[in-house]
């Protein structure tokens, strides 16, 4: 009894919240980008318009372009910031999700998408969506909570965005 209350009482409290992100695999919102004001490195939603352009340019498009070039290179030959923002990038509107890319069902579970397009779904679920949201140090899209970085953070559902973002 006093044993656990010295581990979970006073400072300890600090120590088991540091446990319970070690054991629930990683707290989000990551820390990945330049260093901030108070010289610890700055999450992606803390990042200021130009810190997340150049983020964008230094970890995000190189990550994206290795992926989509090693899976089509007769298709992917050189990969920009118009991927997957469109031309619209050329203005400095980067709003995401976007209309530029194909609009997918708003189906969870992506029956309609594994039906018609298996490959590139496949391809998205393995591959750019854990390597994007890494990147970006947030956390990936969970079936349960129905929140989190997937496919909806780039594409729009049939009537706009879903699943929060
Ligand atoms: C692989 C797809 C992809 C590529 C390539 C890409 N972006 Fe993005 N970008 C995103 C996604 C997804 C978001 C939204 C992230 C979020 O907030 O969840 C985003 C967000 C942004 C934002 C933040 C917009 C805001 O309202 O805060 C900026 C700025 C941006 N991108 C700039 C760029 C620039 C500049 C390039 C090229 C160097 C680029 N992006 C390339 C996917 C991409
Ligand atoms: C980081 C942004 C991003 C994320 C996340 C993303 N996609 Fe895409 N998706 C793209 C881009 C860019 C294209 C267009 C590539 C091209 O020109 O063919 C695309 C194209 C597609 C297409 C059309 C393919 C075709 O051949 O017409 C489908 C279907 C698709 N994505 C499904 C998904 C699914 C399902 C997920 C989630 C598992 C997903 N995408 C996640 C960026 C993204």
């Amino acid at each position: 009894m006093s044993k656990c209350f010295n581990l979970c009482g006073h400072r300890g409290i600090l120590l088991c919240g540091l446990l319970a992100c070690l054991v629930l695999a990683g707290c989000y919102p990551k820390r990945v980008g330049v260093s901030g004001p108070d010289g610890k490195k700055m999450t992606w939603v803390e990042m200021s318009l130009e810190q997340r352009k150049t983020h964008m340019k230094t970890e995000v498009l190189p990550r994206a372009a290795a992926i989509f070039i090693s899976w089509r290179p007769e298709r992917f030959t050189e990969v920009d910031c118009s991927l997957c923002h469109g031309r619209r990038a050329q203005t400095g509107n980067f709003e995401m999700p976007t209309d530029h890319l194909p609009r997918l069902s708003g189906d969870a579970f992506l029956g309609p998408e594994f039906q018609k397009h298996p490959q590139t779904t496949r391809l998205k679920l393995k591959r750019l969506v854990p390597e994007i949201s890494s990147a970006l140090g947030v956390k990936k899209f969970s079936i349960i909570t129905k929140k989190g970085f997937g496919c909806y953070s780039c594409h729009l559902g049939p009537d706009g965005p879903v699943f929060g973002n």
